[in-house]
């Protein structure tokens, strides 16, 4: 069942390709110029402002998501964890659509916080894997991510399909309120089009990354940095991490390195820094050097014009191929999960079923 890899995330990994492209199959045109699905289900243009609500690596779905709806689409996102919204019962405004997003669909906290928006925001939209799910069955309008069945408790191909749909969302909604024109929309999606082959190139640094992973497992700690949508993957990469390689892990959004995270940088701290060359690699780079001047042991994600800016000082680097703005952060999910399971793998702990944790709570 493992086709021949070691571990089933292993193996989910190495699917991404393939279970990327179906969603993107599914949710296009035949041509891909166009958003096939879904249609007119959603009035973009009737609301003003989104919900989003998850637990985990679905919650980091959406903290990525935030920054494509607020960008492209001009829409005003809130995301919250299911256990904190579910309790808070926060006012939701008239025309929020509300968002919720599961591998399970059947996360405990996030069915609750389902249950609190129905009668409440304009529409309840669920984002799938398991697509006869509770979640599924009681939102609105339930939208797959075409995973499939995903056994690794840590969640990998989800979280890059969960993505990879909340982006054509954000460029349905984008188009839906004239924020963009069907040119730049068609633009966007042959970006999206060329998302597996360049996942495809990012698997192919599973040596280098391997190399890595042995020096990675000698740490106690890990802090990860990003900036912009490159902060939500910081969470991902240091959630991934922990999770499986029980290392202490962070992630911190670059900017916040001097306001308290700085001061465990030392000579034994590795760094993990996330920054493709995009218009806030600069001011990544000067976090960078903050953290070089006190020893810290830096590892640069980037892409060939980051590489060659960055400069020598750096530990380690992996070189990303470029990518397009908007499926960057799909793209930097890959050297993240693979360097957690590699060193996770170093370490000898249990990969696919890491301790004290559930493929799915049920219960809050
Ligand atoms: C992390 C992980 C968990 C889940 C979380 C939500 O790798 O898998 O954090 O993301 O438990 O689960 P779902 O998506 O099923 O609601």
């Amino acid at each position: 069942e493992k086709a021949g890899y070691k571990h089933f995330m292993a193996k989910e990994i190495f699917e991404q390709p393939v279970v990327l492209a179906d969603a993107i199959r599914h949710y296009l045109s035949d041509d891909g110029q166009t958003i096939a699905r879904p249609g007119d289900e959603i009035d973009f243009a009737g609301i003003d402002r989104i919900a989003m609500v998850a637990c985990g690596t679905a919650y980091i779905a959406c903290l990525t998501a935030k920054y494509w709806f607020e960008r492209l689409a001009g829409l005003p996102v809130d995301v919250d964890v299911a256990s904190e919204f579910r309790y808070r019962e926060p006012p939701i405004p008239d025309r929020t659509l509300a968002l919720f997003v599961s591998q399970s669909g059947e996360t405990a906290d996030t069915l609750a916080a389902l249950r609190f928006c129905k009668g409440r925001a304009a529409q309840t939209v669920a984002v799938v894997n398991v697509a006869e799910s509770s979640i599924a069955r009681e939102s609105d309008l339930a939208l797959p991510i075409l995973a499939g069945v995903e056994i690794g408790v840590a969640s990998t191909k989800a979280f890059t399909c969960q993505l990879t749909v909340l982006a054509i969302l954000a460029l349905k909604a984008a188009h839906a309120r004239g924020r963009i024109d069907d040119a730049a929309l068609a633009g966007h999606l042959e970006g999206l089009n060329g998302l597996p082959g360049l996942v495809n190139v990012a698997l192919a640094l599973e040596t280098p990354i391997k190399a890595l992973a042995q020096r990675l497992a000698e740490a106690e700690d890990a802090l990860f940095l990003g900036r912009g949508a490159m902060f939500p993957l910081a969470l991902e990469g240091a959630l991934k991490l922990k999770e499986i390689s029980y290392i202490h892990a962070e992630g911190y959004a670059s900017g916040e390195l001097k306001h308290g995270p700085i001061a465990l940088v030392d000579k034994r701290m590795p760094v993990i820094v996330m920054a493709p060359h995009d218009r806030l690699f600069d001011k990544t780079v000067s976090n960078m050097q903050e953290v070089l001047a006190r020893g810290g042991k830096v590892l640069l994600i980037t892409d060939a014009a980051g590489a060659e800016e960055a400069g020598e000082e750096v530990w380690q680097r992996l070189v990303l191929p470029d990518a397009p703005e908007l499926v960057e952060p799909i793209l930097y999910a890959i050297p993240a999960q693979l360097l957690a399971y590699h060193t996770a793998v170093a370490k000898g702990t249990d990969v696919d079923q890491p301790r004290n944790l559930a493929k799915s709570v049920t219960v809050e």
